[in-house]
C-alpha cells in the first residue's frame, strides 16, 4: 500500500501560506487515479490560488492499523451561541473540565496552527511541543466500501459528503489514541460553519451554526489525558498509516 498526500500553498511576501491538503492510503493500480483527482482538488481551493503543489507518493513498509469509524449525528442550533452552549454541556458530561473548553475556544478564537492543539483535559494547559504548529494527523483512509455507503448517506446531510468523510475519518485516528478525550473542531473556512465534536463515548456530532457565517477563525482542539506520552500520540498521529473501517 501507499500514502498519497498533496499539499498546495500560495506566497505572500515572500512567506509560503498553506491553502489545501489531501492524502490517503492506496494500492499502486491507484495511485495514477488519485494523484489526477488530488491536482483537480488543489487548483480548484477556494481559499486562494495554489502557486506550489507537493505530492508525496511513499510506500508503506510498516503495519497498518484498523480503526472502528465514529457513529455519526447531528445536532441543529439556532445561533453559535447555543451552539456553544450545547457543545460545552456535552464535554463537561464525559470530564472535561470548565478551565479546559475556555481554553480550547481560547485557541480556536484566537490563533490560527499548521495543525491542532493538545489541551490536559483536567488542567487546561496547553501540551503542544511547538504552539504555532501543533500536531497534525495524517498517514489515514477510510476504507472504499464503507466510504461509499457513508457519501450516499451523508449527501442528504451535507452540500459537501466529502468533507464530511475526511473529518469523520480524521476524527476516529484521534479518537482511537488511547489518551484522547475528546476532540472540538471549528472549520476555518468562512463559509463553512458546522462543526462538530467527538469522542470513543458519544461518537461523531455535527454542530450546526458553531460559529457565523464570514468568520475565517477555526481549527481544531484534542482533550487528552495529561499522562500521555507526547512521541507516542505524535507519532501516531501523524505517521502511523490508519484504516478507519
Ligand atoms: N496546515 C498548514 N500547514 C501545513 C499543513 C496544514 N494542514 N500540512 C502541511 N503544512 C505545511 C507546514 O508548513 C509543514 O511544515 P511543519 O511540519 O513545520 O508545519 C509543511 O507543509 C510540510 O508538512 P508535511 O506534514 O511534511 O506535509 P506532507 O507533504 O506530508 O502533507 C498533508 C501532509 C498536507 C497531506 C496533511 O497535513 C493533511 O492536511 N492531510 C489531510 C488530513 C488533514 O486535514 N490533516 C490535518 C489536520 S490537523
Amino acid at each position: 500500500m501507499w500514502s498519497v498526500r498533496m499539499r498546495a500553498s500560495r506566497f505572500e511576501n515572500g512567506k509560503e501560506i498553506h491553502v489545501s491538503g489531501a492524502e490517503g492510503i492506496f494500492e499502486q493500480n491507484q495511485i495514477g487515479r488519485v494523484l489526477r483527482r488530488l491536482l483537480i482538488r488543489a487548483f480548484d481551493h477556494k481559499r486562494g490560488k495554489a502557486q506550489r503543489i507537493v505530492f508525496t507518493v511513499e510506500e508503506i513498509v510498516e503495519p497498518i492499523h484498523e480503526v472502528k469509524v465514529l457513529r455519526v449525528s447531528t445536532l441543529e442550533f439556532n445561533s453559535p451561541k447555543e451552539a456553544k452552549e450545547a457543545v460545552k454541556r456535552k464535554l463537561e458530561s464525559i470530564g472535561v473540565s470548565k478551565r479546559a473548553i475556555f481554553a480550547a475556544f481560547e485557541v480556536l478564537e484566537s490563533c490560527s496552527l499548521r495543525g491542532a492543539s493538545l489541551i490536559d483535559y483536567l488542567t487546561g494547559e496547553r501540551l503542544e511541543r511547538d504552539r504555532e504548529r501543533g500536531i497534525r494527523v495524517s498517514r489515514l483512509q477510510m476504507e472504499q466500501g464503507l466510504r461509499k455507503r457513508l457519501l450516499r448517506q451523508f449527501r442528504r446531510l451535507s452540500a459537501e459528503p466529502q468533507r464530511v468523510i475526511e473529518a469523520l475519518t480524521l476524527a476516529s485516528k484521534v479518537a482511537s489514541f488511547d489518551g484522547v478525550v475528546a476532540e472540538l473542531c471549528i472549520s476555518d473556512n468562512p463559509d463553512y460553519t458546522t462543526g462538530y465534536i467527538s469522542s470513543r463515548e458519544f461518537g461523531y456530532l455535527r454542530i450546526t451554526n458553531i460559529k457565523e457565517h464570514g468568520d475565517s477563525r477555526g481549527g481544531r482542539v484534542f482533550f487528552v489525558k495529561g499522562s500521555i506520552n507526547l512521541d507516542e500520540i505524535y507519532s501516531y498521529l501523524e505517521r502511523t498509516p490508519v484504516i478507519v473501517k
